[in-house]
């Protein structure tokens, strides 16, 4: 091949003509392997010597008992719906509780229908797009806190032409309309709602100031005019997923921070050795997703803030007790695009977090920290100082989590944690389908990661030039439907460097394809879903999987209807779709009351003008889902 003619490909394209993949091969195998119902749910073949975990450890049935019980699932399942509204099981109901604009706080002014209401209010009001979200009981009160991802333009600003922001007053009403709500919610006889203006009732914005903790707080990467020590943010940004620690404080992760930012100057200003590249792998650029912030508010200009998208990126502790507590950064935790974060307690006390980046061909990770969590002691520390690690996984089924240290990477440990992928890259960490939520199995000791799809999955290295070609957890080119990939720690211990892996469910469309496409044998016409995303394990060791993906319901897609909830059982593999959300929305977050009778659900960018269909707006909402007969759910 010329030079030239490389010059013009892709290192993926140059690769592929040099480089061909066999017809068949040794990965093709292990491919059938890893989704083989027989292969593997039923913990016959694949692992081997392991089998016996696989089959009788979990959740105490062995495999012919699991073949033979009855489904563990209290409903009948539901089809696919392509319409404006919800839809659960026969025997169940639900209602909307919380809208996007429902005042929430004193002075709050009542829902706008028109322009949705004044920027000076939308922080006293119920914010945009909720995502994340986990329960809370203190004081005999019932807490939610939950997350409000980002703003639609369109929406959030309707009387500007495409949204676009024409004033300070347009971007303050943006950032006020995102990050975090607490409230406290009760329930009457008209079911759950909001106590209007509750103490506990708080807004935390794109403004609201936020302590940097950990190795990384103060370094000079993350020091700025305005704060020159490096230690007190301001906001919270794209607050995608959630987490929960056992000491009762909840988790935000910020997710897509760099869409904020922007620059007045193009090219951005000079800038310190080693930002240019964190800027690109973070996709940092001049314009971002056209929030405009920068041109009104200059702590979002690059030109002149080069190191404030340095001071996002986190994971964020939040006291959803205590409506005057400083939220914090925890940087140990590292730098990504933090889908959510799954926290569980090692064998001997040490405190895991799980946790993905959500970016195509970018990496899962893993907190451990140095100190134990003991139950009524003090847990200051405890998510400031421990090691990082990356997920790798090999094609034998077996895997490791490599740790990032200075020794591993050739970084400093603040580097290590600013720049958190080219530590991860570094290491020969394995690069995922967009890896969403982690979720733990409180039943046994294993841990489930939405990988949603990948378009770039076999096409392109990602941005920092690691190969993406097909690999064990991620076997599908230009993946479209996404699988859950599930592992089991070494020595039933989550703070055990090695796992075995496989995976839950391969998604896919088994009545417009034949090959791998069709997805796992666990997945059939009357299942099918694609790009699954939200993850949530209830009490009883069933996995709730909420989608984000394609609701054309055409094409490739066809039979899949609207966005979607599922429940799967992990030892029989079977899946079961239990709700559906109006068209144009996300499913994404899930929490229970305590008494586990009643699930909220959030419902995001839905389509149209749900749940108010002669309105003017669409409104974000979370939705309460309880049965007829007031039982159990999950
Ligand atoms: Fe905010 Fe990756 O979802
Ligand atoms: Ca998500
Ligand atoms: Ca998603
Ligand atoms: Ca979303």
């Amino acid at each position: 091949m010329s030079s030239n003619l490389k010059n013009e490909l892709s290192a993926d394209e140059w690769d592929e003509v040099n480089f061909p993949r066999a017809e068949e091969n040794e990965f093709d195998r292990v491919v059938e392997r890893a989704i083989s119902r027989r292969g593997f749910l039923g913990g016959v073949l694949a692992f081997g010597s392991g089998a016996a975990v696989m089959g009788t450890g979990v959740l105490g049935l062995s495999a012919s008992e699991a073949k033979a019980s009855v489904s563990r699932f209290a409903f009948k399942p539901i089809p696919t719906y392509t319409d404006a509204t919800v839809h659960v099981p026969e025997g169940y109901s639900w209602k909307v509780m919380a809208s996007w604009g429902d005042p929430i706080i004193e002075g709050a002014e009542p829902f706008d229908d028109e322009i949705g209401g004044s920027a000076a209010s939308a922080d006293k009001v119920f914010g945009e797009n909720t995502d994340g979200m986990e329960s809370f009981e203190y004081q005999g009160k019932h807490l939610l806190a939950i997350n409000h991802e980002y703003a639609n333009r369109a929406i959030n600003l309707p009387q500007n032409e495409n949204g676009t922001p024409q004033s300070a007053e347009d971007v303050l009403k943006l950032q006020n309309l995102q990050g975090v709500v607490v409230v406290e919610v009760s329930q009457d006889d008209d079911g759950w709602n909001v106590v209007k203006n509750s103490p506990f009732n708080r807004r935390i914005t794109h403004i609201t100031p936020i302590a940097l903790a950990g190795p990384a707080a103060g370094h000079p990467l993350l020091q700025t005019a305005a704060d020159p020590a490096g230690t007190l943010a301001l906001g919270t940004l794209n607050n995608c997923g959630s987490g929960k620690t056992p000491w009762g404080t909840y988790l935000t992760c910020e997710e897509n921070f760099n869409g904020y930012f922007g620059a007045t100057e193009t090219p951005p200003v000079a800038r310190m050795a080693g930002v240019d590249a964190g800027y690109q792998r973070y996709g940092i650029n001049e314009v971002g997703f056209l929030y405009d912030y920068h041109k009104f508010d200059e702590r979002f200009d690059i030109t002149q803030n080069p190191n404030e998208p340095h001071r996002a990126g986190w994971v964020v502790e939040i006291d959803p007790t205590d409506p005057t507590s400083t939220p914090v950064k925890r940087t140990a935790l590292g730098r990504f695009k933090h889908e959510n974060a799954e926290l569980v307690i090692a064998e001997d006390g040490r405190v895991v977090v799980y946790m993905g980046d959500d970016e195509r061909g970018e990496f899962m990770y893993r907190f451990v920290s140095n100190g134990v969590y003991t139950p009524g002691q003090p847990t200051d520390g405890l998510l400031d100082n421990g090691t990082l690690y990356a997920a790798k996984f090999n094609d034998d089924q077996t895997g490791e989590w490599l740790a990032l240290t200075p020794e591993t990477t050739g970084m400093s440990e603040a580097e290590i944690l600013i720049f958190s992928r080219m530590a991860g890259s570094a290491v020969g960490a394995t690069t995922m389908d967009r890896p969403e939520w982690v979720s733990a199995n409180p039943k046994a000791v294993e841990a489930y990661c939405c990988l949603t799809n990948n378009k770039n999955r076999g096409v392109k290295p990602n941005a920092g030039g690691d190969d993406t070609s097909v690999n064990g957890p991620n076997p599908r080119e230009t993946n479209k439907y996404g699988q859950i990939v599930r592992w089991r720690p070494h020595n039933k211990d989550h703070a055990a460097d090695t796992f075995d892996w496989d995976l839950y469910v391969m998604a896919g469309n088994p009545e417009v394809h034949e090959d791998l496409r069709a997805g796992s044998d666990n997945v059939n016409a009357g299942n099918m879903f694609n790009s699954p995303d939200g993850m949530a394990f209830d009490e009883t060791g069933l996995v709730w999987i909420q989608t984000d993906g394609d609701d054309s319901n055409e094409g490739d897609f066809a039979g899949m209807g609207n966005n979607q909830m599922l429940v799967g059982d992990p030892v029989t593999g079977e899946i079961a779709r239990f709700m559906t959300g109006p068209k144009g929305c996300e499913v994404t977050g899930l929490a229970w009351s305590a008494d586990r009778r009643s699930m909220f659900v959030g419902i995001q960018h839905p389509g149209g003008t749900w749940p108010d269909n002669g309105g003017k707006l669409p409104r974000s909402s979370v939705i309460v889902i309880e049965r007829d007969d007031k039982g159990v759910i999950g």
